[in-house]
């Protein structure tokens, strides 16, 4: 698939002197949604608002649909649209000025039926002449999006989209998501809410103090590190564990009555038919069982655990 965000070498050292993006290479596929995942402070909204003209690198370039971010900022910026992390609105304009506003900023023509199609996407339209004022947050945070779509953008930057959002709109806000990308739209988002992640993504990208330190298939993702457990409620309760069983990575729970059995999604088939045979073999009886699966929190808590 094309690419249609390249960045390469891409560092960023605020003027403290603080050293926030180290040596970037990310390659964004046209017509995916990719989860730009990680901690506080890892450099999630740096490195979006420097793809946006909105903070300067200090070494590394960027590419957008080929245009150069510096060199051919207009042609760049004008296929990007953005949803900071805070929100920017002037308090006393109404939405349908807002919207209208935003397009002329980027030279558009006016297009009165796109905005009315945004609008009613993002259940707006019947707010449409209200002050931005009189909006509940839920709704200034639909109408930050309205604004980054008012110029019909190839790419839209959603930056932690649903904080602060209640669960009903969240679930309407993934479903806008995806039709945009049905549209055709490139979605790159960060995300504190893991499961938002796992829900939407295509890809998922962690960065970690300033480094990506990882990209993949969300699918594959979860295949490679994800770790599944099979729990065994044993019938009598076990002092230790057979020798014979030493060579499982099983561990016995202190009151003897469970065992787990923790093993990766890969070669999850003959560990456990081995494993229960075994069993067999020694004598140990069970009355219950069952299997539990990480989820993309646990693989990206493992992933990220330091000192900090
Ligand atoms: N203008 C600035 N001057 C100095 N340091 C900054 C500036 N802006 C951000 N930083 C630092 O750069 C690092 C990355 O910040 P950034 O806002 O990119 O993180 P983030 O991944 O978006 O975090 P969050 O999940 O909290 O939004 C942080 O340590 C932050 O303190
Ligand atoms: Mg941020």
């Amino acid at each position: 698939m094309q690419d249609i965000l390249v960045v390469a070498d891409l560092s960023k050292t605020y003027a403290t002197g603080f050293s926030a993006l180290k040596n970037i290479h990310l390659a964004i596929r046209k017509g995916e949604i990719f989860a730009l995942l990680g901690p506080n402070g890892a450099g999630k909204t740096t490195l979006i608002s420097i793809i946006c003209g909105i903070v300067n690198p200090s070494a590394g370039t960027v590419r957008v649909d080929g245009h150069d971010i510096i060199r051919d900022y207009r042609a760049a910026r004008s296929l990007i649209g953005l949803v900071p992390q805070e929100l920017t609105t002037d308090a006393f304009e109404t939405v349908w000025g807002t919207v209208s506003f935003s397009r002329g900023l980027f030279g558009r023509a006016p297009n009165p039926g796109h905005l009315e199609r945004v609008l009613k996407a993002l259940s707006l339209w019947d707010k449409k002449d209200n002050k931005i004022i009189t909006l509940s947050g839920g709704m200034k945070r639909r109408l930050m999006i309205a604004k980054a779509l008012s110029h019909e953008p190839q790419i839209l930057f959603l930056d932690e989209p649903t904080a602060g959002v209640d669960v009903v709109l969240r679930h309407d806000m993934w479903e806008l998501v995806r039709s945009l990308r049905d549209t055709g739209v490139t979605i790159i988002l960060t995300t504190h809410y893991i499961d938002e992640a796992e829900e939407m993504a295509d890809r998922i990208g962690v960065i970690h103090k300033g480094e990506i330190i990882l990209v993949d298939e969300k699918s594959e993702l979860m295949r490679k590190l994800g770790r599944k457990q099979l729990v065994l409620q044993l019938q009598q309760p076990l002092r230790q564990l057979p020798a014979a069983l030493s060579a499982y990575a099983l561990e016995l729970s202190a009151n003897g009555c469970e065992l787990t059995y923790t093993y990766d999604t890969q070669s999850e088939r003959i560990g456990i038919t081995a494993l229960l045979d075994d069993l067999g073999d020694t004598g140990i009886l069970f009355k219950d069982l069952h299997t539990t699966e990480s989820s993309l929190e646990d693989i990206f808590v493992s992933l990220v655990r330091d000192d900090r």
